[in-house]
């Protein structure tokens, strides 16, 4: 099975006046579609900084980052960008869905920016309405944000997320601000789309009741990152 993306012993340290932080010491994972892969550990680890790294937003101090065999942060911002915007969906804890508009215009708000429009009008329209059924929220398209349940919103965010032609979806603490049901029916929907569906799906969580879904789990200790869960 070929990976989708793929880190080779990864490094990224901030500088912090004369002092430098390490947080990713020597990161290396590799994700195929159809596959879940979780990263679970303490606050600070460097989960976050992984998942940034790994989606083309924050480029390491050192090592690599392939996404089908290319090495991401080689490629010019351009190529890169397009790819990001195309290709890659992030998952928030917090949802960030603009309350002005409607569940619909969130999940087809990506398909209108500049780098990744592919699809436009009607087509567009149709795509969100898709991704809406794929989460099950065909009913609330018309709502605002703020009229849906922390799940629900959290839904939308996943249906956002997958609005290009997604293929690699990172979701960071996806259930961190909801209760254990709706937490469990977010991750349900994730293993889904990388079982059913041939997403790629990498998450970071401190939940470890998900653990046991997810086909790969690695542990992220100050850095560095072991197989198993706990
Ligand atoms: N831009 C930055 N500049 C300086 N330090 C940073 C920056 N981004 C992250 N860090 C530091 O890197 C470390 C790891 O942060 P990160 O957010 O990746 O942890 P995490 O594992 O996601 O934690 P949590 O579980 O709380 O979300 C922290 O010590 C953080 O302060
Ligand atoms: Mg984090």
């Amino acid at each position: 099975m070929s990976s989708l993306i793929e880190a080779v012993e990864v490094r990224r340290s901030f500088e912090m006046g004369v002092r430098t932080l390490e947080v990713l010491r020597g990161v290396s994972l590799a994700v195929a579609e159809g596959e879940s892969l979780a990263i679970t550990g303490m606050s600070g680890a460097g989960k976050s900084t992984l998942l940034h790294v790994l989606g083309g937003l924050d480029r390491p101090t050192s090592g690599r980052v392939l996404y089908r065999g290319r090495d991401f942060y080689a490629a010019g911002d351009r190529e890169r960008s397009a790819i990001r915007a195309q290709k890659i969906g992030f998952v928030f804890q917090a949802y960030h869905l603009l309350p002005e508009l409607t569940v619909l215009e969130n999940v087809l708000l990506p398909g209108l920016s500049a780098h990744g429009a592919f699809l436009r009008g009607k087509a567009l329209r149709a795509r969100a309405a898709e991704l809406l059924a794929r989460v099950g929220l065909s009913e609330r398209a018309v709502h605002r944000p703020n009229e849906l349940s922390g799940g629900e919103q959290q839904r939308v965010g996943i249906a956002r997320a997958m609005s290009m032609d997604t293929r690699l979806l990172l979701a960071d603490e996806p259930t961190g601000n909801l209760d254990d049901e709706n937490g469990r029916n977010i991750i349900d929907i994730l293993v889904s789309l990388a079982h059913d569906d041939g997403y790629c799906v990498v998450i970071s969580t401190h939940d470890l009741a998900v653990l046991p879904q997810m086909d790969v789990v690695y542990y992220m200790k100050s850095g560095e990152l072991n197989l198993g869960g706990s």
